[in-house]
């Protein structure tokens, strides 16, 4: 495990990448895939989504030591509020072609879910609890270089 990310990330280094969109009259597709045509810079181990999530309910809540993370809005929309111990950014995601490229040592939470949201996340890596950060002290303990 390494600490490294969380003291070099940067709120600035998460931006929101767009899909490809193939549209017509029978409606449109947008597609992720692994390898040289990812737009994400990895190729994606794990898929899981949030659904069912109350309006007042606030996910996340944690980093992670190497994983990246894609978000996308495939129905509704969220805030998702980045954090990198210094500075905090807020993306409203409301587009099931564009979502949010999460880089690793960055604190997120997510909230303000609408009425049938889902929050699909195209994860770099399988499910590991060692690469989660989930108490906020030690993530601006690990973080601290940067104040
Ligand atoms: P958690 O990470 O707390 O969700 P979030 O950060 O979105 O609020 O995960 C909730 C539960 O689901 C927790 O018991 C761990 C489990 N879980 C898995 O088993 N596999 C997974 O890939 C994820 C993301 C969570």
């Amino acid at each position: 495990m390494s600490i490294n990310a969380h003291t070099s990330a940067s709120t600035g280094d998460c931006r929101i990448v767009s899909l490809e969109r193939f549209g017509d009259l029978a409606g449109t597709l947008s597609v992720v895939e692994n390898g040289s045509a990812s737009p994400l810079g990895y190729d994606v181990r794990r898929v899981y989504y949030l659904f069912d999530v109350p309006a007042q309910a606030s996910r996340g809540g944690h980093s992670h030591h190497e994983q990246s993370e894609f978000l996308v809005a495939v129905s509704g929309s969220f805030d998702v509020t980045l954090d990198d111990g210094a500075t905090q950014t807020v993306h409203r995601l409301n587009r099931p072609d564009r979502g949010l490229l999460i880089k690793p040592g960055i604190w997120r939470t997510i909230d303000n879910f609408s009425a049938g949201a889902v929050c699909l996340v195209l994860s770099s890596g399988v499910y590991d609890e060692s690469d989660y950060v989930r108490s906020y002290d030690e993530f601006m303990t690990l973080s601290a270089g940067k104040r």
